[in-house]
């Protein structure tokens, strides 16, 4: 993909997630368990009258990190900044963000496993102590300032927990959370809300034929409910199980919702290197995507429908992905 084509899929992902971002507790559907964990500890926290300690949320993209942060700092009651980690280019900039918060905020930080070495620096003492060194002058005259900073609560996102340094990570004293796929049910309440926020007429077992092709994810399931929507309104009528059905075929989604990537990665491994173990990098170079894609977007789903193991040794198409491949 160019960077155009890039700049807009993003551009359009966040209007459709802004649309149909879940607005509470209620409507956001499935990961118990982090909604549980989370629960006490804001609770906790919002009784005791302090910030909340700070939160990590990781997983494969679109399936609900942002969306969280959105709702935590709604249930502390205080404001959000949002920002990543590639905005954040200089410590001055950092400095900045941090000085700015009210006592309590949430600060948001997107892509963190983005964040440059020396950005990270500044960030510990900020995240233990609530202080901020800052360097002044240069040389043999330079001396270090220390700010005390308003007490926050950094909720940081990321699809690739592997890339985040050991110090970070453990400073994230509120808890580690790990996003997990949605089950059928799951996505299916889903676009349920989608359906009625989009004002789209949609038979029940719409709903399941879309969530059993959408990887598991309401991003997807949501884009997937919407190009069914303008398939259907350009032929004037309600969506109905042609439509779906079409839809993935304009789309090129088959019966497990893979898509051309997904496929191009198995189909590699099978024809090109005899079903593995073969290393990330030569996948990437077989074809053509970029490694960060295969590992943070593609490979995690491959992995959960039991298609490709990950070996010491590099990646394998399992018996499935053969029978997958092969009656394509
Ligand atoms: N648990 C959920 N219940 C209902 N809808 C959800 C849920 N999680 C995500 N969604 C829908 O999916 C969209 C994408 O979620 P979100 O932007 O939070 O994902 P993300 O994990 O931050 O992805 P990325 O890694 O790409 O930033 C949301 O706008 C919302 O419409
Ligand atoms: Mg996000």
């Amino acid at each position: 993909m160019d960077t155009d084509s890039k700049e807009i899929s993003r551009d359009f992902a966040s209007n459709l997630d802004q649309t149909l971002r879940p607005q509470s507790w209620d409507e956001y559907v499935g990961q118990e368990k982090i909604k549980e964990n989370l629960r006490i500890l804001l609770t906790a926290a919002r009784e005791r009258g302090h910030a909340a300690e700070h939160i990590l949320l990781y997983g494969p993209p679109g399936l609900g990190k942002t969306t969280l942060a959105h709702l935590i700092s709604k249930t502390l009651g205080t404001n959000m900044r949002s920002t990543s980690g590639p905005a954040i280019e200089r410590v001055g900039d950092l400095a900045a963000i941090l000085t700015n918060l009210s006592p309590g905020d949430v600060l948001f930080i997107d892509e963190i496993h983005r964040l440059s070495k020396s950005i990270e620096e500044v960030l510990y003492p900020a995240m233990e102590s609530g202080v901020l060194d800052i360097i002044i002058g240069k040389g043999p005259s330079a001396r270090t300032v220390q700010l005390e900073l308003p007490p926050f609560t950094l909720v940081a996102a990321t699809t690739r927990i592997s890339l985040l340094s050991s110090p970070l990570r453990s400073r994230f004293s509120g808890g580690t959370f790990r996003l997990e796929f949605y089950s059928e049910d799951e996505i299916a309440t889903i676009l349920r809300r989608s359906a009625a926020l989009l004002g789209v007429d949609t038979p029940d077992q719409i709903f399941s034929g879309i969530a059993a092709r959408c990887r598991a994810t309401p991003r997807t399931a949501n884009y997937l409910l919407k190009r069914c929507r303008d398939l259907a309104q350009l032929e004037g009528g309600a969506i109905t199980a042609d439509t779906v059905s079409r839809t993935f075929g304009l789309l090129e989604i088959d019966t497990l919702g893979l898509s051309g990537p997904d496929r191009a990665v198995l189909d590699a491994i099978i024809t090109k290197f005899n079903g593995g173990p073969v290393g990330l990098n030569t996948i990437a170079a077989a074809t053509g995507e970029e490694q960060a894609t295969i590992e943070d977007v593609l490979e995690p789903y491959l992995i959960r429908q039991g298609l490709l193991e990950r070996t010491p040794r590099g990646r394998v198409a399992t018996p499935i992905a053969y029978s997958h491949i092969q009656n394509l």
